[in-house]
């Protein structure tokens, strides 16, 4: 009973929904939120409804952000790509080269990064930095975790 009434209430004040990359779940979850300020707090997700190394994508109000959870640390990025708009976390996730010397050639950052599915753009998910240049970014949220439950920080 106390679920379905904040489930109501969730759905009238912020329309959301929760979606994930298993699309055989099908779960409608349980989604709090609250205000702090000008930035809202989405409890979207359960801890333990990511697992290490993977990702979830959720859909707030219509945004979709897509939680990762790297070395026990959560982190949410927009699912859209900087250039031209791709669903960027349906891409890969993998590791990258790293600077290195002439002829040598060093594997790092493994798990950090995605790859967009279009055209191949490399982004940090723990930042949204773009991997060949500073200033394209992809946008990333904060992560708050309370009881049990993460939540993504929009402002
Ligand atoms: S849309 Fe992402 S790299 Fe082009």
């Amino acid at each position: 009973m106390r679920q379905q009434l904040l489930y109501d209430k969730q759905q009238r004040f912020h329309g959301m929904q929760w979606t994930s990359l298993a699309p055989t779940r099908g779960k409608t979850d349980l989604i709090l939120s609250g205000r702090r300020g000008k930035m809202a707090v989405h409890y979207v997700l359960n801890e333990g409804d990511v697992p290490e190394g993977g990702h979830v994508i959720v859909n707030i109000g219509g945004r979709e952000i897509g939680v990762y959870l790297i070395d026990g640390q959560y982190y949410a990025l927009y699912n859209y790509c900087p250039h031209q708009g791709a669903p960027l976390c349906r891409g890969i996730v993998c590791g990258t080269t790293m600077p290195s010397r002439v002829y040598q050639y060093e594997f790092g950052k493994s798990g950090e990064i995605v790859r967009c599915p279009w055209h191949g753009w490399e982004f940090e998910i723990k930042t949204g930095k773009s991997l060949i240049d500073d200033k394209i970014r992809a946008k990333s949220y904060p992560i708050e975790i309370q009881d049990g439950k993460i939540g993504i920080v929009l402002k």
